[in-house]
């Protein structure tokens, strides 16, 4: 089995989600021995914004040479999430959304014909299969029903491109409050390990 662990979190070793991350990772590897895991690093090596130099390649009218290495990043970071039956995706908070380098991938990823495809029906997600998790962290609250909730953009916005990408198997698990203090930070991250360590 693959599985593709990505991380965008600017804090390195200071990182909640990729701390959750790397443990929800830990745990599925010791469940299944066999994983192959490749890891993409956001934050170290990011994916460019899409250019219409990108785009027009995308469309098959030619490929600049000066955009070569990029394109073969943005096709490799498509190809691995395609290879992946499971995929683990550390997510901070940035300004009540994900991080950019996160975005810039999503935008290399949903692609016509490979992830995704339009029919007279309307769009179909061409991902079915894979099992998707997601390691959220933010300083704030935005659980369902409390005050802060409408300004929640992260874990809304993924699971709507997800489930455009065909995932039906999406688990998303949040450690919020983070800003708060370090008593409500240290019963997040608890609360959050405590549901890594009871993934199937
Ligand atoms: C640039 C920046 C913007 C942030 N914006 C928000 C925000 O809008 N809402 C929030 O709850 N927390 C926000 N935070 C706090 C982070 O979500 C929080 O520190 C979280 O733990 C970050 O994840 P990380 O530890 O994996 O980097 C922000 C942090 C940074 C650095």
């Amino acid at each position: 089995m693959n599985l593709l662990h990505i991380d965008s979190s600017a804090l390195g070793a200071n990182s909640a989600s990729r701390a959750l991350s790397a443990a929800t990772v830990a745990k599925l590897q010791a469940a299944h021995g066999d994983l192959k895991i490749t890891t993409l690093d956001l934050a170290a090596t990011p994916l460019p914004h899409l250019s219409g130099g990108h785009l027009m390649a995308r469309m098959g009218m030619g490929e600049p040479p000066e955009l070569a290495t990029e394109l073969a990043a943005g096709g490799a970071a498509l190809e691995a999430l395609i290879a992946a039956d499971i995929v683990v995706i550390g997510v901070p908070v940035y300004n009540f959304s994900i991080p950019s380098t996160l975005k810039a991938w999503i935008d290399w990823v949903c692609v016509a014909g490979k992830t995704f495809r339009y029919t007279e029906h309307g769009p179909e997600g061409l991902l079915g299969g894979q099992r998707v998790i997601l390691t959220i962290s933010r300083g704030g609250v935005y659980a369902p029903g409390t005050p802060m909730a409408v300004f929640e953009h992260a874990e809304s916005y993924l699971r709507i491109v997800f489930g455009f990408l065909g995932v039906t198997d999406l688990e998303v698990i949040v450690a919020e409050g983070l800003a708060i203090g370090e008593e409500q930070k240290s019963a997040a991250m608890a609360g959050a390990n405590a549901k890594i360590a009871a993934l199937a």
